[in-house]
């Protein structure tokens, strides 16, 4: 099928690292996301046969349409790890142009490949002749504001031979601390011949609606907006969700099912799951509901529920640490959660705020 038939009108789960595991799209599958990108895979990092790695490339058996992203800024490395993750059952390939962390960038990876749009191109053309599958690249705006690249880098891509071009309407400069700018989007989509994919701050269904609508893009895809509240899939069909703790904490439930389904449920495998969960933990408890007076709370405010209507519900938006860890071990030992701790007199989250808007959520991520 083409690569636009594919992707036509969905709402994709955007790369990305540790959070858009296997489990945890499994998860977003069965609550309606049908396209879903891989973590950040390595290209040398696969060179080197490291095991962590080839494990990222791995599809979930009832995946719909697995993408997997690489990082690499070698023409005949990248075409390698194309041809190696479409064998492995990737639907399509797609070229990390955007990561902001320094590790990478001092490496000519993500955001600062992004400044050599001939470059990609020639990764681009190497990939496409490696593969069946579509190839597609994920951009930035640009370095900083005062270098937007952006239409140069897409067209170099498309030139090359992608098949799409996701855009996260950012700088790598930016991290989190503006709102995405949908019209430099809509500027892409309206300017080339492939598929555009917008990217940027949608967690409620109308969100994702308008944006599609306004922006000409083929679809859209959120990064955020699946950690915190993996349900926005099935709000698509059914329309916003007033959704309870009980039937939140069902659907972690479910997915701690489903990393002990992966990581197994030996020693080790808990070690995993506890490690994921604990970290899916830390952005379960940033949802908030339509406010009362019938308004949305944005992507970017970290606001909190002033109207917890249950105590689980007061326990599921508490971030802080012994609330996380209390609500991990319930959860990965079927515990009821009856006896939450004592809230700490020092609360942190102004902390968690400013690192979302600050991007050290993806910096903390990446580090280990
Ligand atoms: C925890 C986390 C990890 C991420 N890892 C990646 C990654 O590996 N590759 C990538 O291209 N983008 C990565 N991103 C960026 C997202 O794909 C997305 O472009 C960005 O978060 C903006 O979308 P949002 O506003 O819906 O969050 C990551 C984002 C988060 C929050």
């Amino acid at each position: 099928m083409p690569f636009r038939e594919r992707v036509s009108g969905a709402l994709i789960v955007a790369p990305m690292t540790k959070g858009s595991n296997l489990p945890y799209r499994r998860l977003c599958v069965e609550l309606g996301a049908r396209v879903l990108v891989s973590e950040m895979v390595v290209a040398r990092r696969l060179k080197q046969k490291r095991r962590s790695e080839f494990a990222l490339l791995r599809k979930a058996p009832d995946e719909p349409c697995f993408g997997v992203q690489l990082a690499g800024n070698k023409p005949e490395e990248m075409a390698w790890a194309a041809a190696l993750a479409e064998a492995r059952g990737a639907d399509f390939v797609d070229v990390n142009l955007g990561c902001p962390i320094d590790h990478f960038t001092r490496m000519g990876l993500g955001a600062a490949l992004g400044r050599q749009p001939g470059r990609v191109r020639k990764i681009v053309e190497a990939m496409r002749a490696a593969v069946t599958v579509p190839v597609t690249v994920k951009i930035r705006l640009g370095w900083k504001a005062d270098q937007l690249n952006y239409m140069e880098l897409a067209r170099a891509a498309v030139e090359g031979g992608a098949s799409g071009v996701f855009v996260h309407g950012r700088t790598r400069e930016a991290r989190y601390r503006y709102p995405a700018n949908w019209e430099a989007i809509a500027e892409i989509a309206a300017a080339l011949p492939v598929p555009v994919i917008g990217n940027g701050d949608l967690l409620f269904p109308h969100e994702v609606r308008d944006r599609l609508a306004a922006s000409g893009c083929a679809a859209v895809m959120t990064a955020r907006g699946a950690l915190i509240k993996p349900w926005l899939f099935r709000e698509l069909a059914t329309g916003y969700w007033d959704i309870t703790g009980e039937e939140r904490l069902a659907l972690y439930r479910r997915y701690t099912t489903l990393a002990l389904e992966h990581w197994g449920g030996d020693e080790h495998g808990r070690a995993r799951a506890r490690d994921f969960l604990r970290w899916h933990a830390g952005f379960w408890c940033r949802y908030v509901p339509r406010r009362a007076d019938g308004s949305w709370p944005s992507m970017q405010q970290r606001e909190v529920n002033e109207r917890p209507r249950s105590a689980l519900e007061a326990l599921l938006e508490r971030a802080d640490e012994p609330a996380l860890d209390y609500l991990t071990d319930e959860l990965l030992n079927g515990g009821d959660l009856a006896a939450p701790p004592p809230v700490p007199a020092a609360s942190p989250d102004a902390r968690d705020a400013r690192d979302i808007r600050d991007g050290r959520v993806e910096d903390a991520v990446v580090a280990g």
